[in-house]
This record gives structure tokens, sequence and C-alpha cells, in this order.
């Protein structure tokens, strides 16, 4: 498929203060003359707080990497994780349409993006709000059909349940991700029939979903001041010339 920048852009592009910072640490953990292998999480980051990748954004991490601006955008334009047009504001969603997906429902899935967001794919809602695509497997096979909102995987859906969560996110929730089926995780539907002695003390989701309640970050643009800055490879480094 031939992707191509949006015919709108934005005038300019900049980092947030401490994605800017987040950033300018990643580019240290490549040795001089390597700054360019962190073209994907910078690319990535500008995304996570735009929500899309603009021409501007891919010139600041031109700039930033001393790279020619025909490398970040053939990185850009390939990898298909990078939205290269407006989404929508609150949640994008990228349906899986691949074989297991398919023959658990994904086609009545799509429907419902096309009913409640838009008609064709990456069409951003009438209120601004939501936008969708389909996309290939997202590796939730066990847990299909599932769609994945935001940061978040929502699986084992039916179309009813991805027209609630629809309405839910446009009422401002965010629902817990995961099965949505009652499952845990990707047990047998009738439950666990081995390994059950870790049933006992398990978390009240399964380990991605509990991340996700706990970091309430499923549809966050991120601004870098979610974590603390964290660089245990600049410390390593300086033990590392002392001895
Ligand atoms: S086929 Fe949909 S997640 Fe793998």
């Amino acid at each position: 498929m031939l992707r191509r920048l949006h015919p709108d852009q934005p005038d300019t592009f900049a980092f947030a203060p401490a994605n800017q910072a987040w950033a300018e640490a990643q580019i240290t953990k490549f040795p001089e003359g390597r700054q360019a292998s962190a073209v994907i999480p910078l690319l990535w980051r500008a995304q996570e707080q735009e929500g899309w990748l603009s021409r501007p954004a891919l010139e600041c991490v031109a700039k930033m990497l001393g790279m020619a601006y025909i490398r970040v955008l053939e990185v850009a334009t390939f990898y298909f994780m990078f939205q290269l047009q407006p989404v929508g504001k609150i949640a994008h969603f990228q349906v899986c349409g691949t074989t297991s997906c398919l023959i658990c429902g994904a086609e009545d899935l799509i429907s419902v993006c096309q009913d409640k967001i838009a008609p064709m794919p990456h069409g951003i809602s009438q209120n601004g709000k939501f936008s969708w695509e389909e996309v290939e497997c997202l590796g939730a096979c066990a847990n299909a059909p599932m769609v994945q909102i935001g940061k978040d995987y929502y699986e084992d859906l039916t179309a009813k349940k991805l027209a609630d969560l629809i309405d839910e996110f446009d009422n401002g929730k965010i629902p817990i991700p995961g099965p949505q089926n009652g499952r845990y995780a990707a047990e047998p539907e009738g439950g666990l029939t081995s390994l059950k002695e870790y049933e006992t003390g398990a978390l009240a989701y399964n380990a991605s979903a509990q991340t996700a309640v706990d970091l309430q970050d499923t549809v966050k643009r991120i601004d870098g001041t979610e974590v603390p800055l964290f660089t245990p490879w600049l410390s390593n480094t300086k033990k590392s010339e002392k001895a």
C-alpha cells in the first residue's frame, strides 16, 4: 500500500519539554555516529504526543538525529504503526482483520466502526473524537476478535460490546482493557485446566490490563511527565569509564 504524508500539515512541531528530555536521553544509548538508531523510539514518542506524525515532526526528528529527512520519511512510511494522517482526538481504533479475528467476527466489528465512527478507514468521526482502521494480526489470536484502542487491547469482542465501548469512550470513560467476556487472560473459556495453583493471589486483572488500569494511559497523549526519566545505561557508562 502506498503511504503518503497527509495533505494538511501543521506549521510546526516541538516535543513537550519532558518528551524532549526523554528523546535526548534515548539518543545517548547509541555510540557516536549511530544516533540514527534512535529514529523509531523518537518517532513513536512524537506520535504518542500528537496522535499522528506530521511532516514537521519528521523534520524535527531528522534534525535531532542528524539524518537526512528522506531517511526518516522512509522509516515513517514503511511501518504501519506510524499514523501519517490525523486521528480521532480521543481514540484511534485498530481492528484486527487477520484469520483468527476474521473467523470470529472481525467483519462485524468493522461494520460497527463504519456505522459509529466513519464509513472509510482513517476517516474521523463527525465529532472529531474517533478514527479507525483495519490492521494485520496483533498477536492476540487466542482472544479473537480483538481491537487495539489507543495503547491497549480489548479482546473477546462482539459487535454489541464494541459499540458499547465506543459509547463509553464517548462519555469520557476508559473501559478496562483485556478480555470483554469475563475471561481473565487467554485461558480456556471454561476455566483453567492446568496451572490452577496460580489462580490464588492473582491480580484483579491480567498483567497488561492491570498495568493499563494502574497507569490510566490507554488513550492518553503522552507529554513525558507520566513516569520519571530513567537512564540506567548512563550510570553504567560512568562505572565502566572508572574501571
Ligand atoms: S488474528 Fe487477530 S490478533 Fe491474531
